[in-house]
């Protein structure tokens, strides 16, 4: 997730571009940039750091000009640094580009540009852009950037311009948001409204494979074969706040309904045509990946869910055995690792320090290191001898929602390709798991749209003062993340439990008063769990059942969650979305600041 925008009127470029890049910082704050058009020549500045560091670093020059774009980065190919930042340019600087997304086929086109003769100086996906659009010098600007669609995979939403047309800024867009605002005699383009919105209430949103030609006066939207589409104007209702979280409440509620999008990202270009998982990313040797005898899966709090969920597939896809620890426990009870080990070290920021300071352990025992983070170039990036990115873009709200969803997409897909080159798994079970990941974005908007059915549900909870959440397998880690959602932000006691477990003593606590959520997906453990249920129930306390479509046994419960049909464990990932949305309505009705509960930091770096 990055943030893109661009101007073209008669007000000075930097009074408009700054202060809209500083407006989608929420997307992304690594790096930032400029390209101006100033008479004959573009002007690109560009640093690694914030808008805020940017806006110093051209205060004494010239930013004005006939038009500009502007980008703010969250880096998904090539560190966060000054020359991985947007814009990019060609060989010659006649063209610049800022780039929202993930281009899939950018490996193989650079190559193809490289065997031309273009020189690139960045590790980006993005750059491709500038070198294509500079083998079209004679071809309008829109018509190059059409081809450009036309020839790049994945997620695009793009900003161009080139020194030779002054007039003009052309934009594209497909599976990254992109909107257009007209003023008086002014034209803006950014990835979201609160970029523009002091300066315009009037928008037109692009479609996906569209391409839209704005100059001053207006702007001109066509499809990829040229084909002229008309635009459809409205009127922003929202005032800055509200426009900056997407109309939501709280960036809590907008990162949860961000989650298929952030799945979907995830997933991209990690599964070939052929149905298979492709990593190469994490150029790990498979005579490695064949070798290891153990895997210690290492994270904390939201994480450590995720961790869990990764021992119950990697086991169980490759018969390899896990062990999962908390961070802070790992180093001090003298864990068994040697260089036949791997290490997974989970985490969104990967700058927790317990995460840090036990994987740096593992790693001097000779084990190898395999970081899972959200944060590109992050310590735990830069200290794993191999990265898998989450690609959840940045998390404002303090409790983690899409930043876990996608650990457990990754975790998912780490196992299957595990599987794969470990050849532990049926090839058309590993074919049919996959199919079921790439159809996980549909099913979470299924479920994301229960949001309502789900605050209706929580509405005489606000004085409730136990929660219970209960699973088995795969479920468990799915029940413990529920009740570290309640805890966090809605500040009331909530325990996760395997929900074998309550028998053993816990149930003691059930009595009327008590809500008890228990999840039931698991094939092999469902119908334990229900039974486990039904004897609470016998023993008071208000029941909540997630189940999957078509499943029944629930006769006992108060209320039933039902949930897309899914395959073991890949369910799990709808399974926890009504949980967040559970906690969050909670929190919501005792009036309580989501994004910021008490004494929780986004990230932790003190042991
Ligand atoms: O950045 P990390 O994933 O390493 O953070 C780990 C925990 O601090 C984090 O998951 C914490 O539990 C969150 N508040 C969960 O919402």
């Amino acid at each position: 997730m990055c943030g893109i925008v661009g101007y073209i009127g008669p007000r000075p470029m930097g009074e408009i571009l700054l202060p809209g890049l500083a407006r989608l910082e929420y997307r992304g704050y690594d790096s930032a940039g400029l390209a101006l058009h100033q008479g004959d020549k573009l002007t690109v500045s560009k640093r690694a750091g914030r808008i805020a560091d940017l806006a110093e670093q051209l205060a004494d020059l010239d930013t004005g000009g006939h038009l500009g774009i502007g980008h703010t980065r969250w880096a998904t190919h090539g560190a966060p640094n000054g020359t991985n930042a947007h814009p990019h340019t060609d060989c010659t600087g006649d063209v610049a580009a800022v780039h929202n997304g993930i281009i899939e086929n950018w490996a193989e086109l650079k190559r193809e540009l490289i065997g031309r003769g273009h020189e690139f100086t960045s590790d980006t996906d993005t750059e491709v852009v500038g070198h294509l659009i500079e083998e079209m010098a004679d071809v309008p600007l829109d018509e190059a950037v059409r081809r450009v669609m036309q020839s790049a995979q994945g997620a695009l939403a793009l900003a161009v311009i080139r020194r030779s047309d002054p007039e003009m800024i052309v934009a594209a867009r497909r599976h990254s948001p992109l909107v257009v605002g007209r003023g008086e005699g002014e034209m803006f383009v950014a990835s979201d409204i609160p970029a523009f919105l002091e300066h315009t209430r009037n928008m037109i949103v692009i479609d996906d494979d569209r391409v839209v030609a704005i100059t001053a006066d207006g702007a001109t939207i066509t499809n990829l074969e040229g084909e002229e589409i008309p635009a459809v104007e409205r009127t922003i209702e929202w005032d800055l706040d509200a426009a900056e979280k997407g109309g939501y409440e709280s960036f809590m509620l907008k990162e949860i309904h961000e989650q298929p999008q952030a799945i979907a990202d995830t997933l991209r270009g990690r599964i070939d045509e052929s149905g298979r998982v492709r990593l190469h990313e994490l150029e790990l040797d498979d005579r490695l990946l064949r070798a290891i005898d153990k895997v210690f899966v290492i994270a904390c709090g939201t994480s450590y869910h995720a961790a869990m969920m990764a021992k119950y597939a990697i086991e169980r896809w490759t018969r390899i055995p896990v062990e999962i620890d908390i961070a802070s426990e790992f180093r001090y009870r003298d864990p068994v690792v040697d260089p036949r080990t791997l290490v997974i070290g989970i985490s969104q920021s990967g700058e927790t320090l317990d995460t840090l300071a036990a994987v740096r352990y593992a790693a001097a025992q000779g084990a190898t290191l395999l970081g899972v983070t959200n944060v590109v170039d992050s310590a735990l990036a830069r200290e794993s001898d191999a990265v898998l990115y989450t690609r959840a873009g940045p998390e404002i709200g303090v409790a983690a929602t899409k930043t876990f969803t996608t650990q457990l997409v990754a975790m998912q897909l780490l196992g299957l390709y595990l599987a794969q080159v470990r050849a532990s798994m049926d090839p058309g079970a590993i074919e049919y798991h996959i199919r079921q990941l790439n159809e996980l974005p549909v099913a979470v908007s299924q479920v994301v749209g229960s949001s309502d059915e789900i605050k209706k549900m929580t509405e005489r909870w606000a004085d409730v003062r136990d929660f219970f959440f209960l699973g088995r397998s795969g479920d468990f880690p799915v029940a413990m993340e529920g009740a570290l959602k309640l805890k966090e932000i809605a500040y009331v006691r909530a325990e996760g439990f395997a929900a074998g477990e309550m028998k053993h003593g816990p149930i003691a606590l059930i009595e009327d008063g008590v809500v008890v959520i228990g999840v039931a997906t698991d094939t092999h453990v469902k119908a334990k769990t229900l039974s486990n249920m039904a004897e609470m129930a016998a023993r008071g306390g208000e029941m909540v059942i997630l189940r999957e479509e078509g499943d029944d046994g629930t006769d006992f419960a108060d209320h039933v969650i039902t949930l897309p049909e899914g395959p073991d464990l890949i369910c799990t990932v709808t399974a926890v979305v009504p949980l967040q949305l559970l906690a969050y309505h909670v929190a919501n009705a005792k009036g309580l600041d989501v994004d910021k509960p008490r004494n929780l930091a986004k990230t932790v770096t003190v042991e």
